[in-house]
């Protein structure tokens, strides 16, 4: 396979195969459904928490690939609201994760330029977790590279009611008319406020399904599914997926 050597400044650089690919039309915004730690973990005999460890190196590289071709926006599911069914060692490991990833890749976040910023529900989070999500945004803030939007006790169906509540009650209070309420406003009033909607959505693991993962946002974006588990999920899989997105036909229910 043909390896190109891909610059766009000193601080990006890129040893991968990007034949094919149509830099002018690369998705402005990608979410990953980061799925099959566990099943990742299991085949090679080892714990699930491993798989989860692996996965984590993942979204590395698939950041610095997606920010290198220049995708603006990456979301990527960490933690669903659901997720708290888990037995509790599984998700104090994942939470223990979270806290050791947002101190541990500052730096190096920093040096790449991106921005960091989470959605999801802050209830129910460890206050430690809370106080490291803060200060990773707050550091990372005024950087101008890729958004990495993690997405973190986070669900679609949380994030609709969330919606709803803020905006009834500023209904009853007179600050917004219901017949006003329209796409602009709601989404004004989701967590991903002021960003725009996915055009992709990734989701390895092989499951044919959104897992509650931004369902009012997904309304149009192309969706690709491979059997790969998120551990093995490579750079040369992202530009993959790219490619295979720049096939499609988006028409929006138009011609
Ligand atoms: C995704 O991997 C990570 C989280 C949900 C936190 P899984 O833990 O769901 O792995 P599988 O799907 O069981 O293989
Ligand atoms: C979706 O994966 C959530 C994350 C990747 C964080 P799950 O493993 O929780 O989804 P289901 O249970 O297979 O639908
Ligand atoms: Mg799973």
């Amino acid at each position: 396979m043909l390896k190109h050597l891909f610059t766009i400044d000193s601080n990006k650089i890129l040893d991968i195969d990007l034949t094919g690919i149509d830099l002018q039309r690369v998705p402005v915004h990608v979410a990953i459904i980061m799925d099959g730690n566990g099943r990742w973990a299991n085949i090679r005999g080892k714990a699930r928490t491993f798989g989860h460890q692996a996965g984590a190196e993942t979204l590395k590289a698939i950041v610095k690939v997606a920010n290198c071709i220049g995708v603006k926006i990456i979301t990527a599911y960490a933690f669903s609201t659901e997720n708290w069914k888990r037995p509790v060692s599984e998700v104090d490991f994942l939470m223990n994760l979270l806290g050791g990833y947002l101190t541990n890749e500052i730096e190096e976040f920093n040096k790449n330029g991106v921005q960091l910023r989470f959605i999801g529900s802050r209830r129910g989070l460890p206050d430690e977790i809370l106080r490291k999500m803060d200060y990773a945004a707050a550091v990372t803030e005024r950087n101008t590279g890729i958004i990495l939007n993690l997405a973190i006790n986070y669900g679609g169906r949380d994030e609709i009611l969330y919606a709803v509540k803020t905006i009834a009650t500023a209904a009853v209070a007179g600050q917004i008319d219901v017949d006003n309420i329209d796409t602009n406003i709601f989404e004004e009033h989701l967590y991903t406020k002021g960003l725009p909607a996915p055009d992709l959505l990734i989701r390895p693991g092989g499951d044919m399904r959104i897992s509650n993962f931004l369902l009012w946002q997904i309304a149009y974006t192309e969706i690709w599914i491979t059997d790969i588990y998120w551990p093995d999920f490579t750079q040369e899989y992202f530009i993959e997926a790219i490619k295979a997105y720049q096939r499609r036909e988006r028409r929006f229910g138009g011609l």
